[in-house]
């Protein structure tokens, strides 16, 4: 195996440049994949832009979702073996031909699903995971909003509140993209551009449980539809870092405003989200039952192109680069 690696270049960001990097090395516990897709995530654009760096210690490479083959296995890794097709999250590093990963987040990929379709998984299922089911702990019959309702989390978030149960309503820029979201599941799409997205929910029975992908303005006008002891979880700042809230409505209505950030749970937390993915998205994925919506794949040395799609709002679900 060679030393060194074809990868997007970190010392050269915003540019996305592809070129030769060395190859990295796992550490006790982690694999090493040879990349055959890897996701493109909003915070990798961010990332690029200068305003996310990785985790303390973790890999400069962008990319935080990866499928592909083990090619070395790390000291005390008893589970998995040479040749062994995985998918799963990484903290960074996934835009490159090689990439570690922790085992412990391992999953392996059912023969079912494409390289792409499989590295299309852990980022937004394991975060709606814990937005939906651990942190709103949203139930059977409970109103969920859902905000960019055809981005990557969007898409993941719609299905699984059906899953779990709840009546979804979500927010979308176009009229093709509300389309795509009922296609999805979602009872009732809003496109942001004609309606007020508080009168439609208001009108239908508030929210239990937003999930604020955007923030910024939108957080006074959630709090307007949030319903008695509603959740508000912000996992997302496209509409900006500032909110003002109206602190009545907060205390009478007993509102709670979560903020939630996968990258920077411990190991431990990803663990336990890894294995309710492979546990409960896994299986309905590949039964049919839940969709990856994936949009569309671009080759590695595209990468420029596949960040430009995504930054134009252009994709509906997600956006995965493949590599030979
Ligand atoms: N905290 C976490 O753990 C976590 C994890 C994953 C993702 N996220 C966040 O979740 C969000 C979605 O991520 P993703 O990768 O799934 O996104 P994505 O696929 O890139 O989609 C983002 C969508 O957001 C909408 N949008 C963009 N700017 C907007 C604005 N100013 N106002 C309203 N809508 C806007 C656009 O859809 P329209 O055309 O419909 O407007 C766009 O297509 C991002 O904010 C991301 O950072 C957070």
């Amino acid at each position: 195996m060679a030393e060194t690696m074809k990868a997007i270049l970190p010392g050269r960001y915003p540019q996305l440049v592809y070129g030769d990097l060395p190859r990295p090395v796992p550490k006790p516990g982690q694999l090493l994949v040879r990349v055959r897709a890897a996701g493109i995530n909003r915070a990798d654009l961010v990332q690029a832009a200068g305003h996310y760096p990785p985790p303390p210690g973790e890999s400069a490479v962008l990319g935080l979702e990866v499928a592909g083959e083990v090619v070395v296995i790390g000291d005390d890794v008893a589970d998995f073996a040479i040749g062994d097709a995985v998918f799963g999250l990484v903290p960074g590093g996934a835009y490159a031909e090689y990439c570690v990963l922790d085992a412990a987040l391992a999953i392996r990929k059912p023969e079912v699903l494409s390289w792409a379709e499989a590295a299309s998984l852990p980022e937004v299922w394991m975060t709606v995971w814990l937005n939906l089911v651990e942190l709103g702990e949203l139930q059977a019959g409970q109103r969920l909003l859902v905000h960019a309702g055809a981005s990557g989390i969007g898409a993941a978030a719609i299905q699984l509140g059906k899953r779990l149960g709840a009546v979804v309503f979500a927010t979308v820029g176009s009229f093709e993209k509300a389309a795509w979201c009922t296609a999805l599941g979602a009872d009732r799409v809003i496109n942001y551009r004609e309606q007020d997205f508080v009168l439609e929910v208001k009108a239908a029975g508030g929210a239990d449980l937003i999930l604020e992908t955007v923030g910024g303005d939108y957080l006074g006008r959630d709090q307007q539809c949030l319903n008695r002891d509603g959740r508000l979880i912000v996992i997302g700042l496209l509409r900006g870092t500032s909110a003002e809230l109206n602190l009545g409505l907060l205390l009478v209505k007993r509102q709670r405003v979560l903020g939630s950030a996968l990258r920077s749970q411990s190991l431990a937390v990803k663990t336990r989200l890894a294995q309710a993915l492979a546990a409960h998205i896994v299986p309905a994925v590949v039964k049919g039952a839940l969709r990856p919506s994936l949009d569309r794949v671009f080759a590695a040395r595209d990468v420029q192109a596949a960040h430009d799609y995504v930054a134009q709002n252009r994709n509906r679900g997600k956006v995965v680069l493949a590599f030979d």
